[in-house]
């Protein structure tokens, strides 16, 4: 895969896992390459936070991804089941040029980034994950999106054969989301297909899938099979199943409550029984870049 990063030189090449852990020993050591003559390689995003990461063990083996069961640990069990390659992802709707786009040419076509975001599921838990990926409006210009288009539908891989979850009907399959345009538009918006520099592993949906930070996590679609440009707001699951519940929006907001639990704080993966519940920030950390898409809604109306 010749375009995988932006630079020919990311963090997994620099420092082993277990040393770039620690952000700022990252930094440290980015600085010091810096010094060595390679500065303006720019391999971290303006978009991406300092704050620690999680392990490439936390990040792959507590996961949810119902198709391959309800359990933290199922996903990672079971979705080696799951066949990526090849992989295509059908572009339709109000497009120019609709069709199924060949996951090789889409990877040759885009950019690709290190982003390490906040990720914060809608149960009160969170990580720091560094994903590599490209902004999801490099491939809906790509495939060129027509005027009157106000929200993008995602679509997840409907193969019982190989997602046993899907033959358990508590969801109804395939997994479906939608953004409204501008949100799918949004830099921060990303597709995933990496993770510390490596593939994206099955059980965090491979061999692309939707990354929103500022959103809830299920809204993060994984092992996207078909994006919809639409006039009309798209079916999304979790809403479909719940909609008191699971609001279309899903901002992270820690002003509004879930019905069954607080929204308030949340428990960073990976700090041990001990450690403090930390406070949930407003749009998940992101409210420079996202506030202003939000403008005179009312959020508690539109959860
Ligand atoms: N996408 C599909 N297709 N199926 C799922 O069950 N779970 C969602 C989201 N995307 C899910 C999905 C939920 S609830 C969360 S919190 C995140 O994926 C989890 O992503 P992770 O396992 O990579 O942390």
């Amino acid at each position: 895969m010749a375009k995988r990063f932006l630079s020919d030189l990311t963090w997994g090449d620099v420092t082993p896992e277990h040393v770039f852990m620690n952000r700022r020993a990252f930094m440290a050591g980015a600085t010091a390459l810096a010094a060595g003559g390679i500065a303006g390689q720019g391999f971290a995003s303006q978009y991406s936070t300092e704050e620690d990461l999680n392990s490439w063990e936390e990040i792959t083996q507590y996961n949810n991804f119902y198709e391959f069961g309800t359990g933290k640990s199922d996903p990672a069990e079971y979705a080696g089941a799951l066949t990526t390659s090849p992989w295509s992802v059908e572009i339709d709707g109000m497009v120019d040029k609709p069709g199924a786009y060949d996951f090789k040419t889409i990877m040759d076509a885009m950019t690709i980034e290190e982003r390490i975001y906040r990720f914060r599921c809608v149960e009160a838990w969170s990580m720091v994950i560094p994903w590599n990926g490209f902004e999801l409006a490099d491939l809906l210009n790509m495939a060129g999106v027509q005027d009157g288009a106000k929200y993008v539908g995602f679509e997840t891989l409907l193969r019982p054969e190989e997602m046993w979850g899907q033959k358990r009907n508590f969801i109804p399959w395939p997994y479906r989301e939608g953004l409204r345009l501008d949100e799918a538009m949004h830099p921060l918006t990303i597709m995933a297909t990496g993770i510390y520099g490596k593939d994206i592993p099955n059980q965090n949906g491979a061999p692309l899938r939707l990354v929103v930070p500022w959103k809830y996590g299920f809204k993060s679609i994984k092992s996207v099979v078909k994006i919809t440009v639409t006039d009309t707001q798209p079916e999304a699951s979790w809403n479909m199943i719940n909609p008191r519940e699971y609001g279309f929006y899903s901002n992270v907001n820690p002003e509004v409550d879930h019905p069954r639990w607080s929204q308030a704080s949340e428990r960073r993966v990976g700090g041990g029984l001990l450690a403090k519940r930390i406070p949930t920030p407003m749009f998940n950390g992101y409210e420079e870049q996202v506030a202003s898409l939000y403008e005179g809604m009312d959020l508690r109306e539109n959860f």
